[in-house]
This record gives structure tokens, C-alpha cells and sequence, in this order.
């Protein structure tokens, strides 16, 4: 699809209680096939109106998606689930119920009147209420359902503030509702509850054990699978995403050792730790918070802030392989991966 650029309008709105005026300028821009940038509670999201074939097309123009990629739609309420999903069984209920609102995308079989380029043509769609007094608000006032990707250009870090969304995407959406910082950090946990058992597509703040708790087993769906053990779940998941532009790499206990190595090569070097360690020339630090969901919190804007200084490389020292690490160490991994 040709690509026309636009002026793109940055609104302040407060995220504790939103304006009214702002809000309906970007429900307008939404009604009238638009592209919308709206803080959620785990990074901003693209909007479009999802019942929309041509807006929805839009997004995938804008961020130079690839078209087999579905989209999650976001709802306001489960009284609008009917409008994208043909079904909405016992699972999904009660998670929505347990979880909703919050990060936890639900992949149902979809309905037929919603349009197919939402699903990259797939007959399921991953639905999900978000937890934002912004983004409720939005989908509110334009009274229909939102797709919303990350509002990155593909395959690149999601943005968690309304800086990161300019950065990749000015003059090619209509508008961006600024609402400061995203408190969570990491995209939606994504659950298929199409196949029995469910499966995890993509980990996120909401754990598998937290799942379980409700719903029983389901199996996990992570990179590293042997191939051919599983159907493809979704194109995103193996591909390299949730990348910065300098090269990224995951290293061990012997972080400290291989940061010197580099160092001396010549290399500029940033590298994410959770240990306080020494400045020194070619090396840029970023002491991470030593929890999960604070480390989750600062992740991409501590990429972001590595890849605006120019770093050659950047080095994570890999947190450790439990549950509360899970989504963050996918990620991770997500973001070294060599290919496109
Ligand atoms: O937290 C989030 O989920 C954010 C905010 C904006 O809501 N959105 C987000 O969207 O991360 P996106 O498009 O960047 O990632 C959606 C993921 C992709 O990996 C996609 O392949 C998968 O969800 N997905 C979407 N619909 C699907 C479907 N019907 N079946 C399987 N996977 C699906
Ligand atoms: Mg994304």
C-alpha cells in the first residue's frame, strides 16, 4: 500500500482521570479510519477502528508490519467481545472474569463479520481488555473495538512512552495521546484457548502458574522448540523482535570478564546488570532493578537509552531462568536473535 505522510498531533492527557477534550479528538480521528497512539498498561498501542478493513490495513502500512501478523483488538468491556469473537467459552470467561482489566490477550475463533486483515486472514482473533484509564476511555468514546499493535515500527522495541512512539512513528499516524510512562512494561501474556490444551504464545506479566490456577494445564509455546514438534503459533514469535538497533547478547555469570574483552577491542559497550559495577571509559551502565516487574517496567527504555547513545553492543547479564523472570527473559532472547 502506498504510504502518505501525515502531521502527526501529540495530546497531553492525564492518565489518573483523562480529559474529555482530548479524548474525543482521538475517538474522532479512530471513527473516521484514523491511526491513534494510546498508552496501555503494558506499552502504547496503535489504534485503529477494528471493524474497519481500510484503517486496520493502515497500521500495518504505518509500522511496516508484515501482513501475516494478526492483531490483538481491545475492548472496553465484555459487552463487546461479541463483536469481534464468534464464541466465548467457559476459559475465556473466567479468565476474562479473574484477569480483565489487564495484560492477558485471549485468542477465541473469530467472528466472521470482523474484517480478516485484523487476523492477518486467520479465523481466530487475541482480544484483551487493557488496564488503562486512557486506553478505556478511548475505545469508549469511538464505541468500537480497537486494533492496536505496538505502536513501534516491526520488529523493533515497543514503545513505553509517547517519545518512543514519535521516534518511529512521526508523520506516519494521525495522533499520539501522551500519557506519560507505561507502568508494566511487557506487551500482553498471549493465551490460544482454541486448542485443547491452551497454549501460551507469549509470556507476559500474567504467569503461567496464575493461568493454571484457573483454567488447569496448558502447555507453554516458547522460542526453542523443536521444530516441527508444534504447529507455527503465531508469526510473531519467531522471528527476531523486540530489538534495538545495536546487536544484543545474553551473557552469564562471565559478563564481567566479556565486557573487558570488547572493551579492549574497542568496542562501546552498554550493558544491563542487576549488580551496582564500576563506570569506566567505553562502557555504558544500566543498573536494572533486581525484581521482575520493576525490571520489566525499565527494560525497553533502558534499550532505547542504549541505542540513542550509539552503543556498539549491548550485553544483558541473563536473569535467572524462573517463572517471575519468564517474560523477560523471553524478550530477551527475543531481542538477540540473529535473523529477521
Ligand atoms: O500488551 C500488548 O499486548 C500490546 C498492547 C498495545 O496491547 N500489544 C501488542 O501487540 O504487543 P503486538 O501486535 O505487538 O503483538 C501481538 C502478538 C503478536 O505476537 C501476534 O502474532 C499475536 O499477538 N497474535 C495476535 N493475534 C493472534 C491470533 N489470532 N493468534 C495467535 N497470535 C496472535
Ligand atoms: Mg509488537
Amino acid at each position: 500500500m502506498a504510504f502518505l505522510p501525515v502531521k502527526t498531533e501529540i495530546l497531553r492527557v492525564s492518565s489518573g482521570a483523562p480529559e474529555a477534550e482530548p479524548i474525543a479528538r482521538g475517538a474522532a480521528i479512530v471513527r473516521g479510519g484514523g491511526l491513534v497512539a494510546f498508552p496501555t498498561e503494558t506499552v502504547y498501542g496503535l489504534g485503529a477502528n477494528a471493524l474497519d478493513a481500510e484503517a486496520a490495513a493502515r497500521i500495518f502500512a504505518a509500522k511496516g508490519r508484515p501482513g501475516n501478523n494478526p492483531m490483538i483488538v481491545h475492548v472496553a468491556g465484555a459487552e463487546q467481545i461479541h463483536t469481534v469473537a464468534a464464541d466465548w467459552p467457559a476459559p475465556a470467561a473466567r479468565l476474562a472474569e479473574r484477569f480483565w482489566p489487564g495484560p492477558l490477550s485471549l485468542v477465541v475463533r473469530k467472528r466472521a463479520e470482523l474484517p480478516a486483515v485484523v487476523t492477518a486472514g486467520g479465523n481466530t482473533v487475541a482480544v484483551r481488555m487493557p488496564d488503562h484509564p486512557i486506553a478505556l476511555a478511548l475505545i469508549r468514546a469511538a464505541g468500537v473495538p480497537l486494533a492496536a499493535p505496538s505502536a513501534n515500527r516491526s520488529s523493533r522495541l515497543s514503545p513505553t512512552c509517547a517519545e518512543h512512539v514519535l521516534h518511529d512513528l512521526d508523520g506516519r499516524i494521525d495522533m499520539v495521546l501522551d500519557g506519560g510512562p507505561t507502568a508494566g512494561g511487557l506487551e500482553s501474556t498471549v493465551l490460544d484457548l482454541t486448542t485443547s490444551p491452551p497454549r501460551l504464545l507469549r509470556p507476559g506479566l500474567i504467569p503461567p502458574s496464575a493461568i493454571e490456577a484457573e483454567i488447569g494445564p496448558i502447555i507453554l509455546v516458547l522460542r526453542g522448540v523443536p521444530a516441527g514438534e508444534l504447529p507455527m503459533p503465531s508469526p510473531g514469535m519467531l522471528e527476531r523482535h523486540y530489538a534495538p538497533r545495536a546487536p544484543l547478547q545474553c551473557v552469564g555469570d562471565e559478563a564481567e570478564s566479556y565486557v573487558e574483552k570488547l572493551r579492549r577491542a574497542g568496542l562501546h559497550i552498554g550493558w544491563l546488570t542487576r549488580n551496582a559495577t564500576s563506570e569506566r571509559p567505553g562502557v555504558t551502565v544500566r543498573v536494572m532493578p533486581s525484581d521482575p516487574a520493576g525490571y520489566a517496567a525499565e527494560l525497553y527504555a533502558a534499550l532505547h537509552s542504549l541505542d540513542d547513545e550509539g552503543v556498539d553492543r549491548i550485553l544483558v547479564s541473563m536473569p535467572p531462568d524462573t517463572e517471575e523472570w519468564l517474560a523477560v527473559r523471553d524478550r530477551l532472547r527475543r531481542a538477540s536473535a540473529k535473523n529477521k
